[in-house]
C-alpha cells in the first residue's frame, strides 16, 4: 500500500514526528540522506510499524499517494533549497512540499512563489514543542495555500497538541510565509520569557542569597499559580538538577555563555524593518550576546566597579515582588510580540487571527502558558485589539503589579543587577502610556542641525525654524 506521507529528515524531530504520524494512524514514508541512519530508524523505533524506508528519493516519491504529501525535516538554509531542487523534477502538480524547519520566512516566500509557478504547493510549517512535542503533539503553524491545507489537515490535526477544551493545537495561519513568521515570533517570545525567568533569577539568587534548591521551590510554586508555563516549570527541574561529577546544583557548574540560532534575532532585524517596538525581545537577544563575550566581561569584571549585589532586606516580600514583576513583564512581552504579528499582518497581507495564534500556542509549544487562556480570550474579545495592554483584563493586571516592580527594577538597579528584559518591559509600559514623549526635542534637534523640519500640536503644516537667527 501507499504511504499517506512521507518524511525525509530523521533527526530527533522528524522522527519522532513520524512515530507521531504513525501512531495516529497514518502510513509513513521515510528518506534520510545519510542511509544507515534510515536502516537504524527502520529496524530500531519504526520496527513492526507502518512506516517504509527508502535509499533514494525516487523511490520514497513512487510510493507515496497521490496528490503526494512530503515534510522536509532539513536543517534550515541550504540544506533545504538542495532537497527542493532534487525533489522537484520526481513531483507531480498538486504535490504538497512541506518545510518543518525553523527557515526565514522569505526563504519560505521564495519558495513558494518557485514551486508554485510549476503547479506545486509548498507549505512553510513551524512546529514547536521540541522532541517531546514532535512526539506526542506540538503546536504547528502551516502557512501557505488553503488548498494545500485542506489536504494536509487530518494528518496535522490529528497528531498536534491538544488544549484542555480539546481543540488542536494547528490552525490554517495564512499565505506564503505565514507560517513560519509566526514561528519566528513565537521564538522571539520564547527568548524574552526566557531572558525575564533569568533575570529574576540572578535577582533572587545572586541578590537575594537564594541557593538553586530554594528557586527550584519557588518555581514549582509559581507553576501552581497565574505564571503556570511549559517554561516556568522546567526551570524548577533545572535548578533542583544536581551534577554527577561534582553534586552542585548542575546550573551553578554550566557556563554562562547563551547560544542562539537565529530565530530570536530575525524577530528583532523584522521588527525593526517593520518599526514595530519589541525592546523586550531585542533586549533577549542582546543579554544572550552579551552572555557570549564571556572573555571580555571576566576582563571588565576586574576593572569596572559598582555595589555589590547584597540584598539586605527580608526575602519572603522581594520574592513576590519577583512573581509579580514576572508576570507583568511577561504580558508585555507577549504585547510586544502580537503587536509585531498584526503590524506584519498588515504589511505582508497574511490577514493573521490573533487569537487563532494565541489559542494554537496554548498547548505543545514552548511557550505554552495559562496566559495564553487569557490572550485567546482578549482577542476573541476584540479581534482588532492594537495591543494587548488596550484589553481592560489586561491593562489592570499591569497596573495592580505595577508598584511591586517598579520596587523590584529599584532595588535591582540598586545593587548593580542587570535586567535588561524586566527594565525594558516596564520603559516600554510606560512609554506607552504617555501621552506626550520627548520626541518633540529628537525633532528639534534634527530640524536645528538638518533641517529636517518639524510638525506642530497646535497647527496644521510643515514647520522649520532658522534657529541661529
Ligand atoms: C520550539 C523551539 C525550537 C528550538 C529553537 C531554539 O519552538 O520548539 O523554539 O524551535 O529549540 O530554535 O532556538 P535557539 O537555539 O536560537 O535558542
Amino acid at each position: 500500500t501507499l504511504a499517506n506521507i512521507g518524511v525525509i529528515g530523521l533527526g530527533v524531530m522528524g522522527r519522532n514526528l513520524v512515530l507521531n504520524m504513525e501512531r495516529n494512524g497514518f502510513t509513513v514514508a521515510v528518506f534520510n540522506k545519510t542511509t544507515a541512519k534510515m536502516h537504524e530508524f527502520i529496524q530500531g523505533d519504526a520496527a513492526g510499524k507502518r512506516i517504509v524506508g527508502y535509499e533514494t528519493l525516487a523511490d520514497l516519491v513512487k510510493g507515496l499517494e497521490r496528490p503526494r504529501r512530503i515534510l522536509l525535516m532539513v536543517t534550515a538554509g541550504a540544506a533545504v533549497d538542495a532537497v527542493i531542487a532534487e525533489l522537484k523534477p520526481l513531483l507531480e502538480p498538486g504535490d504538497i512540499l512541506i518545510d518543518g524547519g525553523n527557515s526565514y520566512f522569505l526563504d519560505t516566500e521564495r519558495r513558494s512563489r518557485e514551486l508554485e509557478a510549476s503547479g506545486l504547493w509548498f507549505v512553510g510549517m513551524g512546529v514547536s514543542g521540541g522532541e517531546e512535542g514532535a512526539l506526542w503533539g506540538p503546536s504547528i503553524m502551516p502557512g501557505g495555500s488553503p488548498e494545500a491545507w485542506q489536504a494536509l489537515a487530518p494528518i496535522l490535526q490529528a497528531i498536534a497538541a491538544r488544549a484542555e477544551d480539546g481543540a488542536p493545537c494547528v490552525t490554517h495561519i495564512g499565505p506564503g510565509g505565514a507560517g513560519h513568521y509566526v514561528k519566528m515570533v513565537h521564538n522571539g517570545i520564547e527568548y524574552a520569557d526566557m531572558q525575564l525567568i533569568a533575570e529574576i533569577y540572578d535577582l533572587l539568587s545572586r541578590g537575594a542569597g537564594m541557593s538553586a534548591d530554594q528557586l527550584a521551590d519557588v518555581f514549582a510554586e509559581w507553576n501552581e499559580g497565574e505564571l503556570k508555563s511549559y517554561l516556568i516549570e522546567i526551570t524548577s527541574h533545572v535548578l533542583r538538577r544536581k551534577d554527577d561529577l561534582t553534586g552542585k546544583p548542575l546550573v551553578d557548574v554550566i557556563l554562562d555563555e547563551a547560544q542562539q540560532k537565529g530565530t530570536g534575532k530575525w524577530t528583532g532585524q523584522n521588527a525593526l524593518d517593520l518599526g514595530a517596538p519589541v525592546p523586550t525581545i531585542q533586549a533577549a537577544v542582546e543579554s544572550r550576546s552579551l552572555s557570549a563575550m564571556k572573555e571580555r566581561r571576566v576582563l571588565a569584571s576586574r576593572v569596572l566597579g559598582g555595589p555589590k549585589p547584597m540584598y539586605q532586606g527580608e526575602v519572603k516580600p522581594l520574592v513576590e515582588a519577583a512573581r509579580q514583576a514576572l508576570y507583568a513583564a511577561k504580558i508585555i512581552a507577549y504585547a510586544q510580540g502580537f503587536e509585531l504579528m498584526s503590524m506584519a499582518s498588515q504589511e505582508y497581507q497574511y490577514n493573521l487571527q490573533l487569537a487563532e495564534l494565541a489559542r494554537i500556542w496554548r498547548a505543545g509549544c514552548i511557550i505554552r502558558a495559562a496566559l495564553l487562556e487569557e490572550i485567546t480570550a482578549a482577542y476573541r474579545r476584540d479581534p482588532a485589539l492594537p495591543n494587548l495592554l488596550l484589553d481592560p483584563a489586561f491593562a489592570q493586571a499591569v497596573a495592580e503589579r505595577q508598584t511591586n516592580w517598579r520596587w523590584l527594577m529599584q532595588t535591582a538597579i540598586g545593587m548593580g543587577i542587570p535586567t535588561l528584559a524586566l527594565s525594558s518591559a516596564l520603559a516600554y509600559y510606560d512609554a506607552y502610556r504617555s501621552e506626550r514623549l520627548p520626541a518633540n526635542l529628537i525633532q528639534g534637534l534634527r530640524d536645528y542641525f538638518g533641517a529636517h523640519t518639524y510638525r506642530r500640536l497646535d497647527r496644521e503644516g510643515v514647520f522649520h525654524t532658522r534657529w541661529n537667527e
